[in-house]
């Protein structure tokens, strides 16, 4: 396919009268067929962006393309675009098949093409059966079903869906981040998801843009953000972290809780502070003599697969480790990591800077270093 790019924003601001811009100078696309999630805390701008998208507001600044089409100012209901809201937004007093049907019936197609659409999208949801239920005796998991297949069937080229699985307990949302995500394949229509829930985020999307103040802090696949947090805000959102802050000493050499420790980054300036993360699984428990760090257990939860355990060193830092191997509380013990654990985030570094430096990373390895 020759281009590949479904949705542009380039520089897209959003402001309310004289209030700090709540979407500002926003940049990124999305490619078609793909599973994105926008990932954030309450009132980043997520459903903003949504909305952009959607048509139910313009810009106050910066331009939007679809296929290539600047689309600021086309209207909602001329969009190749459908939402699933968060309640769901389901009409009670319809039932299972009108639901779906509405926004065909208001397009007046045919009553034969009505039925067969609506069966196929039901299927596609597993509902196959439940047409003429009513909306008040589907349960929360088959009411976000029905929801899907309402926007479905109208063959959109995207799919908008904002924190769609926040009000299902634990269990069914599982299910149904899986369903979801197998929809998302069958069809091969692109879905934009929202939520604030950063395992939710890692579990389901092709990339992830993560979201603060109005911002794009990061976007890339989960790997990429999980093992290269750009700052620390990411580092601190996407799963747990060890953050400390640290000096460049120079190329391969960091410092921080006042010690020197070999590492993989380069390019930095002498002496550069820096932030520098280490992942809980990273960290291996070990003696005293071998452990780089020298710590005391401050305490321990088994998490099931792994206990969670939660050390200082003597200034004070909290260092927590995942490890299958139990620890003892009050203990003196040692932590081990390898240079490759250490990861280095540059402060303010922007995210073009950012990959253009991990580039060179990837150019030293493959010349072998
Ligand atoms: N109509 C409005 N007028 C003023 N501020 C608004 C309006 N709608 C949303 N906001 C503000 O915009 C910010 C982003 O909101 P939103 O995109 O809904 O966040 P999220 O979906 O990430 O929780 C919030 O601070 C919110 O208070
Ligand atoms: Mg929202």
């Amino acid at each position: 396919m020759a281009n590949a790019t479904i949705i542009q924003f380039n520089n897209v601001t959003k402001q309310y009268d004289n209030d700090p811009p709540v979407l500002d100078n926003v940049s990124f696309e999305i490619e078609r067929g793909k599973f994105y999630t926008l990932l954030g805390p309450s009132g980043c701008g997520k459903t903003t962006i949504l909305r952009l998208i959607a048509g139910f507001m313009e810009p106050s600044k910066g331009e939007i393309f679809f296929n290539g089409k600047k689309i600021n100012q086309i209207p909602a209901n001329k969009r190749q675009v459908n939402t699933v809201f968060q309640d769901y937004a389901l009409f009670p007093h319809l039932n299972v098949f009108e639901n779906v049907a509405f926004g065909l019936r208001i397009k007046k197609l045919k009553n034969a093409e009505i039925q067969a659409k609506v069966k196929e999208a039901l299927s596609f949801v597993n509902l196959s059966g439940y047409e003429n239920r009513e909306i008040r005796e589907m349960s929360g998991g088959q009411r976000q079903r029905v929801a899907i297949a309402r926007a479905i069937v109208n063959e959109p080229e995207v799919i908008l869906l904002d924190e769609p699985l926040s009000a299902l307990d634990l269990k069914l949302r599982t299910e149904m981040q899986y369903e979801l995500r197998e929809l998302q394949r069958r069809l091969g229509i692109t879905f934009i998801f929202v939520t604030h829930d950063q395992e939710e985020a890692l579990a389901m999307s092709d990339e992830i843009f993560v979201i603060n103040k109005g911002t794009i802090q990061q976007s890339g696949t989960p790997t990429d953000i999980y093992d290269e947090p750009i700052n620390r805000f990411v580092a601190d959102f996407i799963g747990e972290s060890n953050i400390v802050s640290g000096k460049m000493k120079k190329d391969y050499l960091v410092e921080f809780v006042g010690r020197e420790f070999d590492c993989v980054d380069m390019g930095f300036t002498p002496n550069e502070p820096v932030e520098i993360v280490i992942r809980p699984e990273d960290l291996e428990i070990t003696s005293l003599e071998r452990g780089k760090l020298q710590v005391k257990v401050d305490s321990q939860l088994f998490r099931g697969v792994h206990y969670e355990i939660s050390c200082y060193d003597k200034d004070g830092n909290e260092w927590l480790v995942h490890s299958t191997k139990k620890a003892n509380v009050g203990d003196q013990i040692g932590l081990y990591f390898d240079p490759e654990a250490i990861h280095v985030m540059r402060l303010g570094e922007t995210e073009e800077e950012f990959d253009r430096r991990l580039e060179t990373y990837a150019d030293v390895d493959r010349h072998g270093k």
